[in-house]
């Protein structure tokens, strides 16, 4: 490898390292991904240009093909379609380690420079790859709601897993102990099989985790495609993925309260509920209206609105920017209490508020927003539910005991906007709704924001 293609390597490693840090923070992440993306090209420039590439027009016409197909992509998927275009993305990386791992070992076998190591690299690209592509593809599938497993197939699924990673296990060590092809072919084959026994038992509920892992695993395989190709840039990028893949997946597991092993072989289970949700609601919940709400905010200095999935269902953040600027003009302070797994996947009430416009200052952090509930007069639940449950504090024996929630409860008054009394993704009752400060709104989220809007204007 030549100086300069060294040297352009090393300015891309820096452009992702520094990009990947941008990223960390609202102000900066637009920044951080041209920084990014201009790491990617100043790669692809310079392994075009540094290599004795002998099809350039071949592989000018696969980037024109791909980057038409992802501008086409990106433009088009509307933002509720973001998890599962990021799961395609994920399988295609894996697809083509996949391609390129088994491409070059199938050339290099028989060859005497192959050692143990080589072809130990080569395999594992191989396993991985096809894992991530198969899986991948049905996380596209579940949450594009194409397909979805029954309960009596998830079990013979498990089973077949753990027999297809045991057999991939076999097929790897008989590569590298007596390399020929054909343990490289049936170990693509049943790695591919493994993608789907492992992701198909998987809930859609649980997708975004699952597909920060492939994520994860797409990198891994993109790393070790760099051993395979001597290629030190796809080591480092795909390493830096690889990374921070795992990095979200553990997040979003401590903020679930529940471990990566739960997630993957096990689910909720709503059998540890200590009481029913007619026990929890009966002659206890509180109905209002649009009218009364706009009365209470209109004697409201601090107003906390708490989003959840429901907003997303609802396509509410529109019509809440516009709560909020008429609430700022009747010299209230609004914020937003951002919960790190309220909706269903990571960043999604920010990117939703973002979209109508919020100010980044104006949305706090669950850790940052909670010590001041008691000075909050009106806190708003916009179709959240899980996140705000009291239960996960109080009820040791809730199956979301110990996961960190919103403290809404704390509130001077709570209004919850839902259209009925309905669990969340948990499935289990919310005493929250039951409790003398809060008033229940039922209607659709965007609807009964509209609503108050209106009657604030007429107070
Ligand atoms: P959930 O607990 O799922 O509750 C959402 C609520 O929205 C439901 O109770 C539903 O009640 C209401 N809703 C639905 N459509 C609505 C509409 N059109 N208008 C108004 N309300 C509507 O949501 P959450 O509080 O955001 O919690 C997220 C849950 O997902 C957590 O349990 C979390 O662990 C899980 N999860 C999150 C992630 C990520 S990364 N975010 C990933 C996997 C799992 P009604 O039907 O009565 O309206």
């Amino acid at each position: 490898m030549s100086t300069t293609v060294q040297l352009g390597y090393l300015i891309s490693a820096c452009l992702f390292i520094l990009g990947l840090k941008r990223l960390s923070k609202p102000r900066t992440a637009v920044q951080g991904n041209m920084m990014g993306s201009a790491g990617m090209l100043v790669a692809v420039v310079v392994t075009l240009l540094g290599f004795d590439l002998v099809n350039l027009p071949v592989i000018a016409a696969g980037i024109a093909v791909g980057a038409a197909v992802g501008v086409l992509l990106a433009t088009r998927v509307a933002m509720t379609g973001m998890p599962q275009l990021v799961a395609l993305f994920n399988g295609f990386g894996g697809l083509a380690s996949l391609l390129v791992g088994a491409a070059t070992l199938h050339l290099e076998l028989g060859n005497d420079t192959l050692v143990s190591t080589d072809l130990a690299t080569g395999g594992l690209t191989v396993a991985i790859g096809a894992i991530t592509f198969t899986g991948s593809v049905v996380a596209f599938t579940k949450l594009q709601e194409i397909f979805n497993g029954s309960a009596a197939s998830a079990a013979v699924l498990r089973a077949g897993n753990v027999v297809l990673v045991a057999g991939a296990v076999v097929l790897m060590v008989l590569l590298v102990l007596s390399p020929s092809s054909m343990w490289l072919w049936l170990l693509a084959l049943v790695a591919l099989a493994a993608g789907v026994t492992l992701v198909w038992p998987i809930g859609g509920a649980d997708m975004p985790v699952v597909i920060a892992l492939l994520n994860s695993m797409s990198g891994l395989a993109a790393s070790t495609t760099g051993f395979v190709l001597g290629n030190s840039l796809l080591i480092i990028a795909g390493a830096l993925v690889g990374a921070s893949g795992l990095i979200l997946t553990f997040i979003m597991c401590r903020a679930m309260n529940r471990t990566l092993g739960n997630v993957l072989f096990g689910s909720i289970d709503a059998s540890g509920v200590t009481a029913d949700a007619d026990s929890v609601y009966e002659g206890k919940i509180t109905s209002s209206s649009a009218d009364e709400v706009a009365l209470l905010l209109d004697t409201a200095e601090k107003v906390a609105i708490i989003p959840g999935y429901g907003m997303a269902v609802a396509q509410a953040q529109h019509a809440v920017r516009d709560l909020t600027r008429v609430l700022e003009d009747r010299g209230s302070e609004v914020v937003f209490a951002i919960h790190p797994v309220a909706g269903r996947m990571p960043g999604h009430m920010n990117v939703l508020l973002a979209e109508a416009e919020i100010p980044y200052d104006q949305l706090k952090e669950m850790d940052h927003v909670n010590p001041t509930f008691s000075q909050v007069d009106l806190a708003i639940v916009l179709g959240a539910n899980d996140v705000v449950n009291p239960e996960a504090r109080e009820n040791p024996d809730s199956p979301i005991a110990g996961m960190p929630i919103i403290d809404v409860d704390k509130a001077r008054t709570v209004v919850v906007i839902k259209r009925s009394l309905s669990p969340g993704f948990a499935g289990i009752p919310n005493p929250l709704f039951a409790l003398d400060n809060t008033l229940m709104l039922f209607g659709d989220g965007r609807t009964a924001v509209e609503e108050i809007s209106s009657a604030m204007a007429e107070l």
